[in-house]
C-alpha cells in the first residue's frame, strides 16, 4: 500500500539537530506516512519574487510536495524568540500557491531552553493559518538536550508520549484522500 505523502521539514539545518530528532520520531510513529521535505528546505533560495520569472527547480519542486501532502509537520526551533529563518523562508516561497489550504499542520519544537521554543512555534501560528493550513495542538519540549538524544534516542518517555500522541491527532484530522 502506498503511504500518505506529508510536507515535513526541520527548520534547523544542523545535523545535530534536536528538532530533526523530533521530527524523525514523528516518522518513526507514523509508518504509514511518507515524510518528504527536510532535504527540500535547505536547497531553497532565500526568498524572491523576482526569481518566480523563473522559478528555480528547486522551488517548483519544494510546492510540488506541498501540494501533494495531505498534512505539514514542522519542527522548528526558536531563535532569538522567533521562528527559525529556514522555517519562515519556506513557508513564504508557499504564499500565493494554496498549497496548504485546508491541510492539519503539527507544529514542534524543541529547545533547550526552559520555554521549549514555543515563543517560535505561535510565530508561526499566523503565517500557517494565512496560508489556509489548520492548526494542531503544538508540542514544544523544553530541555531538549538531556530529554532527546540527537542522533535519534528519546530518553525521557514523556516526550515519546507527547509526540505519538501529536502524530495520532494528525492522523485523525486528514480528510480522507
Ligand atoms: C543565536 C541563537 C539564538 C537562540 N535563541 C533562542 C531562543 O530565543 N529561544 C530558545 O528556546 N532557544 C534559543 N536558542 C537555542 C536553540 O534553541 C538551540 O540552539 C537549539 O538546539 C537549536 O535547534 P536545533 O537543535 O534543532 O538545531 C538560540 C540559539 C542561538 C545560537
Amino acid at each position: 500500500m502506498s503511504r500518505t505523502p506529508v510536507l515535513a521539514f526541520c527548520g534547523s539545518l544542523r545535523a545535530e539537530s534536536l528538532n530533526l530528532a523530533l521530527l524523525e520520531l514523528a516518522e518513526s510513529l507514523a509508518p504509514e506516512l511518507h515524510f518528504v521535505g527536510s532535504d527540500l528546505v535547505r536547497h531553497l533560495p532565500l526568498f524572491n519574487t523576482e526569481l518566480d520569472a523563473d522559478t528555480p527547480a528547486s522551488v517548483r519542486q519544494f510546492r510540488d510536495v506541498a501540494r501533494a501532502a495531505r498534512a505539514v509537520v514542522i519542527a522548528s526551533p526558536e531563535y532569538v524568540h522567533t521562528p527559525s529563518g529556514v522555517t519562515m523562508n519556506s513557508l513564504e516561497w508557499l504564499m500565493g500557491t494554496g498549497a496548504l489550504e485546508g491541510k492539519p499542520v503539527l507544529l514542534m519544537s524543541a529547545s533547550p531552553g526552559q520555554t521549549g521554543g514555543i515563543r517560535g512555534l505561535v510565530g508561526l501560528f499566523p503565517p500557517l493559518q494565512l496560508l489556509g493550513g489548520v492548526l494542531l495542538d503544538p508540542v514544544s519540549i523544553s530541555r531538549a538536550a538531556s530529554r532527546i538524544d540527537s542522533s535519534g534516542g528519546v530518553l525521557d518517555p514523556v516526550v515519546y508520549q507527547r509526540v505519538e500522541f501529536a502524530v495520532d491527532e494528525l492522523r485523525a484530522a486528514m480528510v480522507p484522500a
